[in-house]
């Protein structure tokens, strides 16, 4: 492995940004700004805080009376869309595209800041008529259309909290998460395109509402036209109601707290099921946007486009919330990147004349396997600003990113963040020398530091454990209906000292740039999709033939890392290549594609702790066939 040999001089490699970048750049230094925002991080959060438009201000910028339940913005009173969209409606913004969007056939769609009001103020019309109130959760199982946007954006306007359940997870995935935020109202599609291929959303939620007996309305948008079953009284064709007298376009905006419950969305963690990360109004509004404005320096006149799936906190902060608060204009796109040609969104950057392209390793090392003929083919000088979320980025394809389709003046913002932190936390900003694949340096307001399982810093260069030491205004406020376990997942570890455990790995170099080294628990990010072992091991053993299932992760060219199993069977059943087949796909019917694992060993026993523990850390030395290290607690 070339890369890793040269791990010491890539540290010294860096890029600069150009003269025209550092002329132009909303921040125009770090260091200074860096240390103000620290010694009065309070000031800091205010001024940004003071960007939005509030119905009444706060009386207090930070609450940490009851830490680590930290609260934000303290009385003060907002709403997250009155900022995403009625306040652009009083300015010329009114008339500016907020969306562009792309259907995988090439269908288009666009929406100026006035007709995406007129389209959420009716599905809020809708919402309320059906009985949502504020403070219920509404369930959104959609394809990246516009109505996903424009269902979550009507959630947030009558103070009704979202659960988004990304489109490529299937059944029990979608049951648990509607049992868990027990929905009323479930909103989603007959189905949505994938390589040339539908996505059946209607048949599984049709299955998910028979595990999870909770939902009592079901609102289907029409995309493909394909035939599903409704079933009377329950089901509802969006655009049916979307033309019923009730959807009137006026739909006051609601006065909320700035600490009210905007979102949850689940995502996977260590133990068990799924864990619903809530995020609010006040504070989300006010991370998201700085974060997007300051580190991808957006400018009235860009075009916009993360292409992730605002299934994940990727899209919920930076494809729907933070761009529109922004004023920007928005582009989605539905399907994959590579149909029907590899140069389907190097067209698409042409055709729309895209300014910013924020995007995951996995996708480039995809697109790059196609050779740089596709890009070249299509004039990408539009472009200023490129991104990279998700995973870490290896050297190789950020090398090509920049090169092949930054034209080496695009500097690239690896953002490192997740779903708990709301917003960016280690990133670069336009200004910042980049190392290709480093995140760099903390963001503004934030202390972060690599340190061991007692809380001392590690040496520089070594590694460690990730911990964040300050509050944050994008921060979860807990997980849902489990403070306990908020506490005991992410604050526990560093009760004393008060600081947040990521569950990541990192080094700090000696120009103090942070290096993401990737998870330290049992979470598995797969082409940066991020799955608990525990969710594959529990699809595996819900097939009448598994007894008991291990899942690790090992390394993928392509996809980071990919999903291997060790299965042992019941007694009387043996295994064979067809078996195998049999549980992979029963794990992709359960979870959805991305679960699906790469490869299954059948084995007679697996190793545990005494304590029952599965050591996933010894099957995977033992497939890189690497020192096992400690087996003390292992159970002979
Ligand atoms: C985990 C969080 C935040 C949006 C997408 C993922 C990994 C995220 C980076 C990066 C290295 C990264 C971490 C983190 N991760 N960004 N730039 N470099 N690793 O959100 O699904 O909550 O996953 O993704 O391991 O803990 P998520």
């Amino acid at each position: 492995m070339s890369e890793e040999k040269s791990v010491g001089s890539r540290e010294k490699e860096f890029y600069y940004p150009s003269e025209e970048i550092l002329a132009n750049a909303n921040v125009k230094a770090y260091e200074e700004l860096y240390k103000k925002s620290i010694t009065d991080r309070e000031g800091f959060w205010a001024d940004q805080a003071d960007e939005l438009h509030w119905f009444k201000k706060w009386n207090k910028v930070l609450d940490a009376a009851k830490a680590p339940f930290y609260k934000w913005f303290v009385g003060g009173k907002l709403n997250i869309v009155d900022n995403a969209i009625d306040r652009h409606l009083k300015t010329w913004r009114r008339n500016k595209l907020a969306l562009i969007w792309e259907g995988e056939p090439g269908d288009v769609r666009t929406y100026s800041y006035h007709a995406l009001n007129r389209e959420v103020s009716k599905f809020a019309n809708i919402l309320k008529s059906m009985g949502v109130q504020k403070g219920d959760i509404v369930t959104i199982y959609m394809p990246q259309i516009p109505e996903l946007a424009i269902a979550m954006l009507a959630c947030a306007k009558i103070g009704a909290a979202h659960s988004v359940v990304y489109g490529g997870f299937s059944v029990e995935a979608l049951a648990e998460r509607i049992e868990d935020a027990d929905s009323r109202v479930l909103v989603t599609a007959d189905g949505g395109w994938r390589r040339g291929k539908i996505t059946d959303l209607k048949t599984i939620a049709n299955e998910a509402m028979k595990r999870s007996p909770t939902i009592e309305v079901c609102i289907t948008v029409k995309r493909t036209g394909q035939q599903v079953y409704m079933e009377n009284d329950r089901d509802f064709w969006y655009h049916d109601l979307m033309s019923l007298p009730v959807a009137n376009q006026k739909c006051e905006t609601e006065v909320m707290d700035a600490e009210d419950m905007l979102f949850i969305l689940y995502t996977s963690g260590t133990t068990g099921r799924p864990k619903g990360l809530l995020h609010t109004h006040g504070g989300y509004a006010v991370y998201t946007a700085t974060t997007h404005k300051m580190v991808f320096d957006i400018k009235e006149e860009d075009r916009w486009w993360c292409a992730a799936d605002p299934g994940w906190i990727t899209g919920h902060s930076y494809i729907v919330y933070a761009p529109l608060i922004n004023g920007a204009t928005v582009m989605m796109y539905e399907g994959a990147p590579n149909h029907p040609y590899p140069n389907r969104w190097w067209s698409m950057i042409e055709k729309y004349g895209v300014t910013i392209l924020y995007t995951s390793p996995t996708a480039i090392r995809g697109l790059m396997r196609f050779g740089e003929a596709w890009p070249n083919r299509h004039d990408l000088s539009s472009l200023r600003l490129l991104g990279s979320v998700g995973e870490p980025i290896n050297p190789e394809a950020w090398k090509w990113y920049h090169r092949v389709i930054g034209k080496d003046k695009c500097p690239i913002m690896d953002t490192w963040w997740q779903t708990e932190t709301g917003g960016f936390m280690i990133t670069p900003l336009p200004i910042t020398p980049l190392k290709p694949g480093s995140a760099t340096k903390p963001f503004f307001g934030n202390e972060i530091a690599v340190v061991d399982d007692k809380g001392v810093d590690v040496k520089t260069g070594e590694e460690g454990k990730l911990v964040i030491k300050s509050p944050w205004p994008g921060m979860a406020r807990t997980i849902y209906k489990n403070p306990d376990r908020y506490v005991e997942t992410y604050w526990k570890d560093y009760q004393q000292q008060g600081w947040y455990k990521a569950g990541d790995s990192a080094r700090i170099d000696e120009d103090g740039y942070v290096w993401i080294i990737g998870r330290i628990d049992d979470v598995i990010k797969v082409s940066g999709y991020r799955l608990g072992t525990a969710e594959i091991e529990s699809a595996l053993v819900s097939h009448k033939d598994v007894s008991e299932a291990a899942a690790i992760a090992l390394p993928h060219d392509l996809k980071g890392n990919a999903i291997h199993a060790y299965v042992i069977l019941r007694t009387g059943i043996t295994g064979s290549k067809e078996l195998k087949e049999t549980l992979k796909n029963h794990v992709s019917h359960e979870m959805g594609p991305i679960g699906k694992p790469e490869s299954i060993t059948f084995t007679d026993s697996l190793p545990k702790t005494r304590s029952g523990k599965i050591m996933r850390r010894v099957l995977k030395a033992r497939a890189l066939g690497q020192d096992e290290g400690d087996l003390s607690t292992l159970e002979q």
